[in-house]
């Protein structure tokens, strides 16, 4: 299984970004972390991260015949893209929408994903860990 791991806008700067809400991993650390475990769980991985909006949909299309699945956080673009949504349905690949934070305990604009009706599923509130549970997801309904 080969599953490609997007990250959207601000997730490069994980580590310094308001560590109190996001943690104090770097990004690099927790793409360490998910490789990890995605060896243990004989899942390919590869990453990406974009802080634009097309540049996150130019990727998705082009995850079509490459990859099984994508583990997705849309940062804000979550809450308002119409545009990442109609990507995600369109590719008509699996997509797990993760979010480190708990993001229907945060403000109300956070507690609306656009994305959510085409997603498999949604994941979020454990940090780092959120992305792990996507894989163990992806590898537990795997051909379903
Ligand atoms: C986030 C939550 C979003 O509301 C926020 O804009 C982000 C990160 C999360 O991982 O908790 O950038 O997706």
């Amino acid at each position: 299984m080969k599953i490609l791991v997007l990250n959207g806008p601000n997730l490069n700067l994980l580590g310094m970004r308001e560590p109190g809400v996001y943690g104090f991993d770097s990004y690099d650390a927790v793409c360490e972390r998910i490789a990890e475990h995605a060896r243990s769980l004989h899942i390919d991985v590869d990453f990406d991260q974009s802080n634009s909006e097309g540049g996150l949909i130019d990727r998705l299309h082009a995850c079509m015949g490459v990859y099984d699945g994508v583990v997705l956080n849309a940062g804000a673009y979550t809450h308002y893209s119409y545009a990442i949504r109609d990507a995600i349905a369109a590719i008509r690949l699996p997509v797990i929408e993760v979010h480190l934070s708990n993001i229907h305990a945060r403000e109300e604009f956070r507690h609306t994903s656009v994305i959510a009706p085409v997603c498999r599923g949604q994941i979020a509130g454990f940090g780092p860990v959120s992305y792990l549970l996507a894989l163990d997801a992806f590898a537990q309904t795997a051909g379903q």
